[in-house]
Order: C-alpha cells, then sequence, then structure tokens
C-alpha cells in the first residue's frame, strides 16, 4: 500500500521541542521579505507551493508557514496519519498542494507536490461522502465514475468552506492497489487572497471498510436466507394445508357415496353456509373454514351399517336411534386434530342436528349454546335435503321449502340465520339452480369441484 515514513525523534527536528522555524514564527519576527520566507521553507520543507511565491496576505502566509512546520513534525514522528496542506481559490476548480509529506508522495508515487492533485483525481475510483456537520446522521454517497467524483469534490469543498470542516473517504486505486483513505480536513478561508486553505489528514481505513463491506454483504445475505426460508415455510404451508383439504376431501368422498347418488350434496353446502356466513360477518378466514369444514357434517356415517343407511323404506326407532350415533361417531372422527379446519369439522359434526329450542340430538342444547357453524349447517343441510330428491322422496319446490324453513324459525332454527337466509335467497336459489343443471347433465363432482 504506502509505506510508513521513517521516525525521526522530535528533538532531532527541533531542539528544545522546537525548530528554529517554529520559534521565529512563535516570536512573531519578522522576515526580511517574502524571499526569506520561501527560501527557508525550500530548504527545509521542500517547499513547491504558491501562496508563499504570491503575493498574499501576511495572515494567509503566516497560517501556512505554522501549519507547515507542524504537519512536517507530525509526519516525522511516524504516526499512520498523512498530513497535507491543500489550497484553491475561491470560486475556482483547481486544487493545488502547499505542503505534501513523503507518506502521500509515496501512496500516490508522485515526486512533486504540483502532480498530486492530478494523481489523486485519476487514482481515486470510488468516494463515500458522510458529513457530521449538520447531524449526527451518517450520509454516505458511493461515487461511481469521474465525473460524479469532481462534482462530489465541488460540493464537498463548498460544503468545508461553509462548515470550517470536510470530511470524506476515498477509495484509491494505486496501480491495482485497492486501499481506503479517510480524510479530515480543517478548511479555512482567507477573502483578503481569495484563497481556501485545506489542513488535512489522511488515515487509512482499508480494514475498516472491507469489514463494513463484509458485514453489508453478510447482512444481505442473512437478509436473502431468511427470505427464502420465509418463502420456503409459505410453500411448505400451502403444500400441507393442500394435502390436509384433500384428505379431508378424500374422507368426505367415501362417506358420500353411500348416501349420496349425486355427490353434489356437499359442493352446494359449502356454498350455501359460505354465503349465510360472509353476510353474518365472519371473516374471509372464518368463512374459508365453514366453506371446507360443512362437508364433512355427516363424516360419521362411515360407521353406520349400510342395511340402516341404504334402507328403502321407514326406519324403525331403533334403526332411527342407530342413525343419530353419527353425530357422535362423527366428532370422535375429527377429534385430536390440530388445525382449525378440523375444530370446525368436528362442531359442525357434533351439532348440526341440534335444535334453536333444545329438541335435537345428540345432546339437546339450545339456543347460543349450539356452535354457530352448527347453526347455519343445519339449516342448509334441511334446506338442500327438501330441495332435491332422495331415493325417499321427490325434490320439493322452491317455495316449499322456504316457507318449511321459516316456518321453523325459533324452534328448529336459529332466528337470525333464517333472517339472513332469507334475505339471500336469490343467491342461494341460483346455486340451486346451477347444481340441479349440472345433475341433469350428469355430471359427477371431482375433488377440486366447487
Ligand atoms: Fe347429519
Ligand atoms: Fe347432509
Amino acid at each position: 500500500m504506502f509505506h510508513k515514513p521513517k521516525v525521526t525523534p522530535l528533538s532531532q527536528i527541533a531542539p528544545g521541542g522546537r525548530c528554529c522555524m517554529q520559534r521565529r514564527l512563535k516570536t512573531g519576527r519578522r522576515m526580511s521579505g517574502k524571499t526569506d520566507l520561501l527560501s527557508l521553507f525550500k530548504k527545509n520543507y521542500a517547499y513547491n507551493g504558491r501562496i508563499l511565491r504570491d503575493s498574499n496576505s501576511r495572515a494567509l502566509k503566516k497560517r501556512l508557514a505554522k501549519a507547515i512546520v507542524h504537519m512536517d513534525a507530525l509526519e516525522k514522528i511516524g504516526t499512520p496519519i498523512i498530513p497535507y496542506i491543500a489550497a484553491w481559490r475561491i470560486g475556482g476548480r483547481d486544487i493545488w498542494y502547499e505542503y505534501t509529506g513523503a507518506g502521500l508522495k509515496k501512496m500516490l508515487n508522485c515526486r512533486a507536490g504540483d502532480m498530486l492533485a492530478e494523481a489523486f483525481r485519476n487514482n481515486l475510483s470510488r468516494q463515500y461522502l458522510y458529513r457530521k456537520q449538520v447531524d449526527s446522521t451518517l450520509v454516505s454517497k458511493r461515487v461511481l465514475n469521474k465525473k460524479q467524483v469532481e462534482q462530489a469534490r465541488r460540493y464537498l469543498r463548498k460544503l468545508g468552506e461553509k462548515s470550517g470542516k470536510s470530511e470524506a473517504i476515498y477509495q484509491i486505486d494505486n496501480g491495482g492497489d485497492t486501499f481506503w483513505m479517510k480524510d479530515i480536513a480543517l478548511i479555512e478561508s482567507y477573502p483578503e487572497s481569495e484563497v481556501v486553505l485545506s489542513l488535512g489528514t489522511l488515515i487509512d481505513v482499508t480494514n475498516e471498510i472491507r469489514l463494513e463491506e463484509t458485514l453489508a454483504e453478510t447482512k444481505d445475505q442473512l437478509e436473502k436466507h431468511k427470505l427464502s426460508l420465509e418463502n420456503m415455510l409459505v410453500k411448505r404451508t400451502a403444500e400441507l394445508h393442500d394435502a390436509q383439504l384433500e384428505v379431508v376431501t378424500r374422507l368426505v368422498q367415501a362417506a358420500e357415496f353411500r348416501d349420496d347418488q349425486t355427490g353434489w350434496h356437499n359442493k352446494r353446502l359449502s356454498r350455501y353456509v359460505s354465503i349465510i356466513g360472509k353476510a353474518y360477518g365472519l371473516t374471509k378466514g372464518a368463512n374459508w373454514l365453514l366453506y371446507n369444514a360443512v362437508p364433512m357434517h355427516d363424516i360419521g356415517k362411515v360407521g353406520i351399517p349400510d342395511a340402516i343407511l341404504l334402507k328403502q323404506g321407514p326406519l324403525t326407532p331403533e334403526e332411527r336411534d342407530i342413525i343419530k350415533t353419527h353425530c357422535r361417531l362423527g366428532h370422535e372422527l375429527l377429534d385430536g386434530g390440530k388445525s382449525q379446519l378440523l375444530e370446525i369439522a368436528k362442531a359442525i359434526a357434533l351439532t348440526h342436528h341440534e335444535q334453536w329450542d333444545g329438541s335435537g340430538y345428540p345432546a339437546g342444547i339450545s339456543g347460543a349454546d349450539i356452535p354457530l357453524a352448527g347453526r347455519i349447517a343445519a339449516i342448509c343441510d334441511v334446506f338442500d335435503a327438501l330441495t332435491t330428491e332422495r331415493p325417499y322422496k321427490e325434490a320439493w319446490p322452491l317455495a316449499d321449502a322456504v316457507a318449511e324453513i321459516r316456518r321453523l324459525r325459533g324452534t328448529k332454527f336459529d332466528p337470525k340465520v333464517v333472517d339472513i337466509f332469507e334475505e339471500n335467497l336469490v343467491m342461494i336459489q341460483r346455486i340451486h339452480r346451477e347444481y340441479l343443471e349440472k345433475e341433469r347433465d350428469g355430471i359427477r363432482p371431482a375433488s377440486s369441484d366447487t
């Protein structure tokens, strides 16, 4: 990268802690003219700047001379800090160097100070600007091309002239060797000479920046990894969800094939309950659960012997009691599931034959003790049974079925759910007709049908 200057004890540079130039500047002893000052600096500091040569204010020259002495002492004690003094005309574009220590010259492979500005500009490949002058917020800017670098430097100069200091981090490309330098400078304006001085120090921060970039990169990779894990989780959850629905659908089909000749009963039921659920004010998620759970209402019928379930003709009271056990059987079958879907399905299986006045089965519970899902399923189940043909009966006309539901309002059925059912009758009838046409066309439902 760049070479540290050879360490020279301060006593050798300035016997008694201060060199002759420092003493002369300190005492304010007047030099014999600009030639004297210039020749002294040329001799002692290889001065190659412009300010001491040109006719500038004494204040500026004195300040510069003092700063050169201090910076030179700083460099010679062998700190990793590289001092420099740059200058520019107020409103001007060009920067020149008034003092460049060996460190800066070696860093940029430059011999003369005049070449430094050009070399610095040419070797600058990236620049981060940050300012703390206004507030403590780090303002970071990545400069990517030469034009941007030039604009950024002008911006930085203006900012420095206003605030009195300037901070920036540069990436320097020194013949393929890339490193980062942090530049902190005091900016002083001398309007009487129309000159601005930048008293700066550079320090190598390559390791810090690389660490910062590695951290940023790692953070970015972690973020991507997290996102991919989240996506995977969503995908897996969806797959599990689909698998669960698939199992449920197959289970329902197994039960359905035994006493539903057409297979459309559960499809219609899902549509009816979701219309009522939505109108009742259920959330989208709750209504989705209701839609998918209701086909399992009669799943307990898998445990009823065919001789009773498929019997043509009237059932004996004993046979009727056996049929009634399908509620508890379904509940047991669905018990132990951990999903909300199975929880709701279980409640519906157990309570879809309960009645509002407590005269239903299997528990004889009443009113709001019957879960809402069970109350909604009960109305839709009866309505669909009435309006469709079964082996033991004809389909009722729609008006008669609606009248029957209305008649049972407050006894068999929840009055509020009956009201919502009637308010949404147009949609319910449309669904009834839609499926009737499918049945007439001999279409059988697939598991994905709705
Ligand atoms: Fe049932
Ligand atoms: Fe049913």
